[in-house]
C-alpha cells in the first residue's frame, strides 16, 4: 500500500477494516509489554492487528512490528489494518518457528513477544474451514491448510478412546467418551466431512443439555486444538524459542484461554533462572470488557521478564 500517509513518527495504522475481531485485555496487554520507541516487538499470533496497531504506535519511532500467524486470512487482514510500512513485517509461520523467522530477518533477539492464543472471531465467520460451526462449511480447522490434516480426517480414521481423551482433554466435556462413541458408529454409514454434520452429531449424543453453550462448542475447540497441536506449539515456544529470542531484560506476555494452556505458562514462569514473573496470579477482564467482548471471560494474561 503507497498511499499511507507518512509522518514524524511513522506511518499510522489506517482505519480499522473489516475485522469483527476485538483485541481482548489490550489496556492489560500494553502495560505487561511496557513498550518505548525503537523496541523490535513479535506479535506471534497478529490475527488481524488489533494489539498490533496500538504496539506499533507505542515503538514508533524507531521500533519494528514483526507480525506471525499461520493463517494466511489473517494476514492479509493485518497488512490491511496496519497499512505497508518498512517497520512492519508480515510473516506466514507459528509462533513455535520463531528461530526461522528472525533468522530470516537477521535479527538475533527481540525486546518484547506477545501471544494472544486460540481463534479470532474472524476465523470463526470463515465458511472455508468449519471453524464457527454455526456459519458451517467443510470441517477442516487447521489454521495452515498447507501442514497437517483435517479434522474430517481425524474423525474418519481416530478410534473411540483417542476421541474421548481430545474431547476430554481439549474440551473438558464431560460428555466425551458418548460423543465419541456415536461418532465412531456413525461415521460407517456416512462421513463426517461438514461442520454441520458434527453439530447434529453432538447434538445427538447430548441428550437433556441446556445452557448458553451450544453442545458442539467444546467438541469444535478439541478437534481444533488437537489438529493444530495448539498445545505442542506453546510449549516450544515457552521451554525452547522465547527463551533464546528474547533478550535479557526483555518480556514475554502471553493470553490464553484454556486451563492447560495458562498452566504451561505458569510452569515456564516458575523457572526463576530464566525468567521473573510479573503476574503471581494471571490477569482478567474487567467486568465491563466481559460484558462487551465476551472472548474475554475466559482470558488469562500472564508475562515475564527474560533475565
Ligand atoms: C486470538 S487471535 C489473535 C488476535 C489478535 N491479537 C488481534 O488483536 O487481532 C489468534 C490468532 O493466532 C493465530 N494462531 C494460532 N496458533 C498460532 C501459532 N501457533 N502460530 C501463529 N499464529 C497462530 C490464529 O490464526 C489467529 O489469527
Amino acid at each position: 500500500m503507497t498511499d499511507t500517509p507518512a509522518s514524524p513518527s511513522g506511518p499510522s495504522p489506517r482505519p480499522a477494516v473489516r475485522a469483527v475481531h476485538i483485541p481482548v485485555l489490550l489496556k492489560e496487554t500494553l502495560a505487561a509489554l511496557d513498550l518505548r520507541p525503537g523496541m523490535t516487538v513479535v506479535d506471534g499470533t497478529v490475527g488481524a492487528g488489533g494489539h498490533s496497531r496500538k504496539i506499533l504506535e507505542a515503538i514508533r519511532p524507531g521500533g519494528t512490528l514483526i507480525g506471525v500467524d499461520r493463517d494466511s486470512m489473517m494476514l492479509r487482514l493485518a497488512a490491511e489494518n496496519l497499512g505497508e510500512s518498512p517497520d512492519v513485517v508480515l510473516k506466514q509461520s507459528s509462533y513455535a518457528e520463531l528461530d526461522a523467522v528472525l533468522d530470516e530477518l537477521a535479527v538475533p533477539a527481540v525486546d518484547r513477544v506477545l501471544v494472544d492464543l486460540g481463534l479470532s472471531s474472524d476465523q470463526l465467520a470463515d465458511r472455508e474451514r468449519g471453524f464457527g460451526f454455526k456459519a458451517g462449511g467443510p470441517l477442516d480447522l487447521r489454521f495452515d491448510v498447507r501442514h497437517g490434516q483435517p479434522a474430517s480426517e481425524l474423525l474418519r480414521t481416530a478410534d473411540v478412546q483417542q476421541l474421548t481423551d481430545i474431547f476430554r482433554d481439549y474440551g473438558e466435556d464431560a460428555n466425551a467418551h458418548r460423543i465419541a462413541h456415536a461418532i465412531v458408529q456413525g461415521r460407517s454409514k456416512s462421513p463426517i466431512e461438514t461442520a454441520e454434520q458434527l453439530a447434529r452429531v453432538v447434538e445427538q449424543a447430548s441428550p437433556g443439555r441446556r445452557g448458553d453453550t451450544h453442545p458442539a462448542t467444546r467438541v469444535f475447540q478439541a478437534l481444533r486444538i488437537a489438529v493444530n497441536e495448539e498445545l505442542e506449539q506453546l510449549k516450544r515456544l515457552l521451554g525452547d524459542v522465547a527463551p533464546r529470542r528474547i533478550r535479557s531484560g526483555g518480556r514475554l506476555v502471553v493470553i490464553s484461554f484454556h486451563s492447560l494452556e495458562d498452566r504451561y505458562v505458569k510452569d515456564a514462569f516458575r523457572e526463576t533462572e530464566r525468567w521473573e514473573p510479573l503476574t503471581k496470579k494471571p490477569v482478567t477482564g474487567t467486568p465491563t470488557e466481559e460484558r462487551l467482548n465476551p472472548r474475554s471471560r475466559s482470558a488469562k494474561l500472564r508475562a515475564a521478564v527474560r533475565r
